[in-house]
């Protein structure tokens, strides 16, 4: 289906970038720079620069980020990992893979870890936390740190939807052991398809989580470290995603005024809750712009409808697919946001005209109730 205001627009992306985006996998293909070649080495100079590590690592997915920065802490069978209920499975299975337990707690309205929570659920057998910034909202990261350091945990943060997004001047992903990233082409910095980076400050964490991504091979020496696996950022993405980087703060400032807009255009709107939190020590990057109602899915349909295409993250909590096989965790703020939320367009693409029709058609949809 076609939409009249898509939730994100690829075409128009790269129609806007072509040349930039054309060169850079011109270069690789003329010089045959297919793999580990100057083109990673730079973006991930560059990545690392810009979310102040002193390393980052390219990996194919945020999904093998997290699984790799969890081996390198030396999570394994026996250990409890704490996250949040609320996130994309990724984050779980990464525990599941390490043969860890996962524990999920509850969050608090700004959909991010509750501190309160992830406190009470610490136990003997605790060896991490993973916080999951959602949405483009750093967590409360000066809490949970203190948390972390008074019961010696190790702090891998989901950094998938937090790209420039920041908490007291630090960015996300600078804060824990380990930051991990997506390029998911859905997210802020999008690669041509997946792709993901690991950022850290300890040269070991690095060190591991490069030779994992090649199956444990050191490429200088030859030498097989681990059994690791085949996870490389490519050498192309590599070069496309340093072309991008570049735009990326305008995009964040795009972002911002796009939920401006939003937030102007729906004040008061029904029983609408606006993703609009404390910005004190907060600089939300909104990764994602989401709205809260009791009436989701009639208004989801409404929108659809009338050409909005939306998203909901996520429907159905992890727990209720049978094949994950986890316990119930009783968090009552995850069920209810399952229930309620929608994700409203938003990209660097997206046009203030298209937040407009957006909002008259939701401003309509309640008129009528
Ligand atoms: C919070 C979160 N964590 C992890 C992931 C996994 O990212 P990837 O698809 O790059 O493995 C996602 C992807 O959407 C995500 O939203």
């Amino acid at each position: 289906m076609e939409y009249t205001v898509p939730f994100i627009n690829p075409r128009k992306h790269y129609q806007r970038h072509k040349s930039e985006i054309d060169d850079a996998i011109t270069q690789c293909l003329t010089n045959g720079d297919l793999v580990l070649r100057q083109q990673l080495r730079d973006f991930e100079r560059n990545f690392a620069d810009f979310v102040g590590t002193k390393y980052a690592v390219g990996v194919n997915s945020c999904y093998h980020a997290l699984h790799f920065s969890l081996l390198a802490a030396g999570i394994g069978p026996g250990d409890e990992v704490i996250t949040v209920a609320h996130t994309f499975v990724a984050t779980v299975s990464a525990i599941v893979h390490c043969g860890a337990k996962p524990v999920l707690v509850d969050v608090s309205p700004d959909y991010n870890m509750d501190v309160d929570s992830l406190e009470r659920a610490i136990t003997p057998r605790t060896k991490a936390i993973i916080p999951v910034h959602l949405n483009g909202r750093v967590c409360e990261m000066d809490r949970l740190m203190t948390i972390a350091e008074n019961y010696r945990l190790v702090v891998i943060e989901d950094t998938a939807q937090a790209l420039g997004a920041g908490f007291n001047d630090t960015k996300a992903g600078a804060f824990g052991l380990a930051g991990c990233f997506s390029f998911y082409p859905f997210k802020a910095l999008g690669a041509l398809g997946d792709g993901g980076a690991v950022t850290t400050n300890d040269p070991a964490v690095a060190r591991i989580v490069t030779l994992l991504r090649f199956n444990g091979e050191d490429r200088e020496t030859g030498d097989f470290h681990y059994h690791g696996y085949t996870a490389l950022l490519d050498n192309v993405q590599a070069a496309v995603l340093s072309a991008k980087l570049r735009h990326l703060p305008d995009w964040i400032a795009h972002r911002r005024s796009v939920a401006n807009r939003y937030d102007e255009k729906l004040a008061g709107v029904g029983d609408l809750m606006l993703p609009r939190f404390s910005e004190k020590k907060h600089f939300d990057s909104f990764q994602n712009y989401v709205i809260r109602t009791r009436s989701r899915d009639a208004l989801r349909a409404y929108l659809r409808e009338s050409g909005v295409e939306t998203l909901v993250h996520w429907p159905k909590p992890m727990w209720q697919h049978e094949g994950l096989n986890l316990e119930d965790p009783m968090v009552p703020n995850t069920e209810a946001i399952c229930r309620e939320v929608i994700s409203l367009p938003l990209s660097a693409e997206t046009e203030l005209e298209e937040v407009d029709y957006t909002t008259d058609c939701i401003r309509r949809f309640f008129s009528r109730r």
